[in-house]
């Protein structure tokens, strides 16, 4: 892939032994104080197009937040979508690659050029990011000085130079900064922030790399630099219906109640098919409701009640608009479990977990949104799934979606605080937005 050969983007990957300085800190003068140094956001989102000794250009856009400890990058090269997003919480960095392949590794055991946002081992030994003054190399323990103020991409700008040295790559950079002035409005204005933002950096200097000194001459230019993140929620969660692969973070799942009633959503990509179903559950009363429309065996698209009763064993289908009723069989339905040793003669009905299949399988994938609720999201890779298509997928994706703590449901008549508001399953087979290939200019 494109990235593949470019070594530098915030940080330099070189095991250089010495290095010829390029610029001298004397140079730097008068340094200036670093009150006076504009203010990096703890927490930003921009586009970053940096070049590298004018031969390559990257392009990506970055998120970063040192609040949550969290960070994403996402690239868009040709057909290929990828999206890095790491969680330092957990220690965990996950590539989703055109919005449906997914692995997990550790933050701590992967290098490549992506992971820059670097490594603190707090005194817990916990992992953190490096503070966004270290990311951007601005106002770190170097000296910097107030070059004036310039136009730099039609922008009025302040101009802040430096002169550093990165000793763990034997580098020598001179690093040319330019900040919007704070009364320059972006196109996109936000009136209530009117912070001066990085609008430019350019780093210049050498490096020995293979025991010869190489100049470096790379700049990155921010766009739509926004000192904050917009829609983290979406920003941090996992993709929906896509399962990461080695994911090693399980969370702890709420118990089911004996009773609930969710939305079942099941999604067939191929077949260009989407189901819902209102699902009432209730163990204590022995029976499960459903709302659903026909595909087959009933007027198709009727509006169905579809009632299992296991007290008295049999089930009924009634079409809510023409007002008919079909008494069905229970036996092999998805609900039912035939008891042991009776020859599939007597049924009893899946108990709350095994209803949801529910078992140590599932990971923790964070929180979504989910019909104006916020929910913590539960994802599992299954194959003991049967959909309602002939051909089964290589595994089917689950994800349970519970009520996060701290909201109250309206009318819950159970006594848990948690209850199940939707589950999700996709099939591994779907094949969800990969956008088409278009032509470059
Ligand atoms: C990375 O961190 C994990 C803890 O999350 C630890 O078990 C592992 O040993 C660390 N690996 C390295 C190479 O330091
Ligand atoms: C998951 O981890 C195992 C062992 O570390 C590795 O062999 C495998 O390739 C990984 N799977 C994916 C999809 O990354
Ligand atoms: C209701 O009647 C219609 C028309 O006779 C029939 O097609 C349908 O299968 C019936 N539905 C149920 C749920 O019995």
């Amino acid at each position: 892939m494109f990235f593949k050969n470019v070594f530098l983007i915030f940080i330099l990957v070189s095991k250089s032994l010495t290095s010829d300085l390029y610029c001298n800190k004397e140079s730097i003068s008068p340094v200036a104080d670093p009150t006076t140094l504009p203010k990096l956001p703890a927490e930003f989102q921009t586009r970053v197009q940096a070049t590298f000794n004018s031969e390559r250009t990257v392009e990506f856009f970055l998120v970063f937040d040192y609040y949550d400890q969290k960070a994403e990058i996402i690239t868009q090269e040709e057909i290929e979508h990828d999206r890095r997003v790491f969680y330092y919480d957990k220690n965990e960095y996950f590539t989703i690659s055109n919005y449906r392949k997914c692995q997990v590794k550790k933050i701590n055991e992967s290098f490549d050029e992506f992971n820059f946002f670097g490594l603190v081992y707090g005194p817990d030994g916990a992992i953190n990011m490096k503070p966004v003054n270290d990311l951007l190399h601005f106002n770190n323990e170097f000296p910097h000085m107030y070059v004036g103020q310039e136009v730099y991409r039609g922008i009025p700008v302040k101009h802040y130079r430096s002169c550093q040295d990165w000793i763990e790559f034997n580098a020598n950079f001179l690093i040319d900064f330019y900040f919007s002035v704070s009364e320059f409005e972006q196109s996109v204005g936000f009136p209530d922030i009117n912070a001066q933002v990085p609008v430019a950096s350019v780093i210049k200097g050498s490096l020995t790399r293979a025991g010869r000194s190489v100049l470096i001459e790379n700049t990155y230019e921010f766009f739509e630099f926004r000192p904050f993140v917009e829609r983290k929620s979406d920003l941090y969660v996992q993709p929906s219906g896509v399962f990461c692969h080695n994911q090693t973070f399980k969370g702890e799942m709420p118990p089911i109640p004996r009773s609930f009633s969710f939305t079942e959503e099941i999604l067939i990509n191929d077949k260009k098919m989407a189901k819902s179903n209102k699902v009432y559950y209730s163990y204590d009363l022995k029976a499960i409701r459903y709302d659903t429309l026909a595909t087959k065996n009933y007027r198709e698209n009727a509006p169905l009640k579809i009632i299992h009763d296991f007290n008295s064993g049999v089930g009924f289908v009634i079409d809510e608009f023409i007002g008919n009723c079909s008494i069905i069989s229970l036996n092999n339905d998805q609900d039912s479990i035939s008891l042991a040793n009776s020859a599939g003669l007597a049924l009893t009905m899946k108990d709350p977990n095994q209803f949801f299949f529910i078992d140590d399988t599932y990971f923790y994938a964070g929180q979504r949104l989910e019909r104006g609720i916020i929910c913590d999201v539960f994802v599992s890779k299954r194959t003991d799934f049967k959909g309602m298509i002939d051909k089964q997928p290589e595994y089917w994706v689950f994800e349970i979606y519970f009520m996060a703590i701290g909201q109250v449901m309206e009318s819950s008549e159970s006594e848990h605080p948690v209850a199940p508001i939707a589950i999700k399953i996709t099939s591994s087979d779907s094949c969800l937005k990969v956008p088409k290939k278009s032509p470059k200019n």
